[in-house]
């Protein structure tokens, strides 16, 4: 059995009650942190751990949270980025909902590392149920004196605030977010200073993922050596997957990141193989904006060798004939789902969640839309393919954000591995209706 550090004790009853946390060990690190730890101690168990970014983009926290600059009389803040927007992923709404004291702990362990007295944690507004739960958990921190003055008689003061933003993806991204949380329309910043030198109010900031401040309590508990004997290369510890799509056993997975992709996908303990006994066609294994893989590279590489569920072994190939484990949205395809509809619904996500600010991705992302809208009815053009590469290539590196790469990314790698399928929807239209839509309706097929 796989072993788990975060979700162990999620199927608890009660767990998201202080009083059954705290009888399941719950707060063990705070204690273990503030009475016989220095701050600095805590950033080297987790520098140890090699913990990455569970974010996305899985940078090295220990890292992260060295760069944190400590001006004499400026405070500092850490954020909690709980705005879990990308389509695919739904971890963090997960972790939350079940075991809100899980990331409690964790802030205040890390908040003590990083010397911040006012921690916050910025939640996507369509989570507005979580927000209550989250609010009732830290009522009850308070109430148990692990959160205010004093905490535990160490001199160390908290206080914890959770902010609900409005719901736009954009704000996930760390300095929009920071902009949202200050009361303003969230557009990214541009970079630098980064907001380990100016963030929140333009003092000295750190921002991370859910999974990321909740990966800390196991840290500080077990040790960052203990934590980096699991998992492989400078994938260690364990990750939560948001595993959908036709899979038998669609859900949120705690994995040891040693295990192969195909064992993911087929074995009972996970995803149960592909559902109602059909090929799997493709695999986005770390969230939509990641590069989709298609059949032959999921479980191995081009190389040959097995695929695996790390950081590195995801992403073995490069964009040519890899992809990237992200935020660990895997979404599995079986062999009837279309390739174009797929990308024309991400694609229509990125447009409507452009924030606006960079020319690039605020024209480029509705232009991708428009083009493959056309392509998946029936309207396309076979240059429309070369179009989509070419919009796509204007947009990546050219913007303030990585929106814009996240826009880019998913649809140059599928032109890249099923170009045959495009095509196929230029040159037979009707074939493609038929089979998307069931049928073509008098409308569509006066177009035609
Ligand atoms: C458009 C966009 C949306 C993002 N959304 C999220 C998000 O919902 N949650 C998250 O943790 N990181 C998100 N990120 C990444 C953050 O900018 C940041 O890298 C992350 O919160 C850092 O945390 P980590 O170091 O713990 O991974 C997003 C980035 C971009 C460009």
């Amino acid at each position: 059995m796989a072993r788990k550090l975060l979700l162990e004790h999620a199927q608890v009853e009660g767990i998201n009650t202080y009083e059954v946390y705290r009888k399941n060990g719950g707060y063990r690190s705070v204690e273990k942190a503030l009475k016989t730890m220095s701050p600095d101690e805590v950033v080297e168990e987790v520098k140890k751990s090699g913990l990455r970014g569970r974010g996305g983009a899985g940078f090295p926290t220990g890292m992260k949270w060295s760069f944190l600059a400590k001006p004499e009389g400026v405070p500092r803040y850490l954020v909690c980025n709980a705005d879990e927007s990308e389509p695919g992923t739904f971890k963090d709404r997960y972790l939350m909902e079940k075991i809100p004291h899980l990331l409690i702990e964790g802030m205040i362990t890390s908040s003590y590392a990083l010397g911040a007295n006012t921690s916050y944690i910025y939640i996507r507004g369509e989570y507005s149920w979580i927000l209550f739960i989250l609010e009732r958990a830290i009522a009850e921190a308070y109430k148990a004196g692990w959160l205010g003055k004093n905490i535990l008689g160490s001199g160390y003061d908290l206080d914890l605030h959770v902010n609900i933003g409005g719901g736009a993806y954009i704000c996930g991204e760390e300095t929009a977010l920071i902009e949202s949380l200050e009361g303003k329309r969230g557009n990214p910043r541009i970079k630098p200073p980064f907001p380990a030198v100016k963030g929140l109010w333009q003092s000295p900031t750190v921002v991370n993922n859910v999974e990321t401040i909740a990966a800390v309590v196991p840290i500080v508990n077990d040790g960052g050596d203990e934590y980096a004997k699991i998992g492989i290369g400078k994938s260690t510890g364990t990750k939560l997957i948001s595993a959908s799509g036709n899979i038998n056993k669609p859900g949120v997975y705690e994995i040891e990141m040693n295990i192969t992709v195909e064992e993911f996908i087929y074995s009972d303990q996970w995803c149960g193989g592909i559902k109602n006994g059909k090929k799997l066609k493709a695999c986005v294994p770390g969230g939509s904006s990641v590069p989709i893989l298609p059949h032959f590279l999921v479980c191995k590489t081009a190389a040959g060798e097995d695929r695996m569920m790390t950081y590195e072994s995801l992403s073995d190939g490069g964009f040519a004939t890899g992809s990237m484990l992200g935020s660990g949205g895997f979404i599995v395809y079986d062999e009837t789902q279309c390739i174009v509809r797929n990308t024309w619904n991400f694609a229509r996500f990125y447009a409507h969640e452009s924030c606006g600010q960079c020319s690039p991705c605020r024209e480029g992302t509705g232009w991708m839309e428009k083009v493959l809208h056309r392509m998946e009815n029936g309207a396309g053009k076979m240059s429309d393919i070369d179009l989509l590469n070419d919009v796509a290539k204007k947009i990546e590196g050219n913007t303030i954000c990585p929106l814009g790469d996240a826009a880019a990314w998913p649809v140059s790698a599928a032109i890249r591995h099923f170009r045959e399928e495009f095509e196929w929807h230029v040159n037979e239209p009707r074939a493609c209706l038929e089979r998307n839509y069931g049928l073509i309706g008098e409308k569509v097929a006066a177009t035609l």
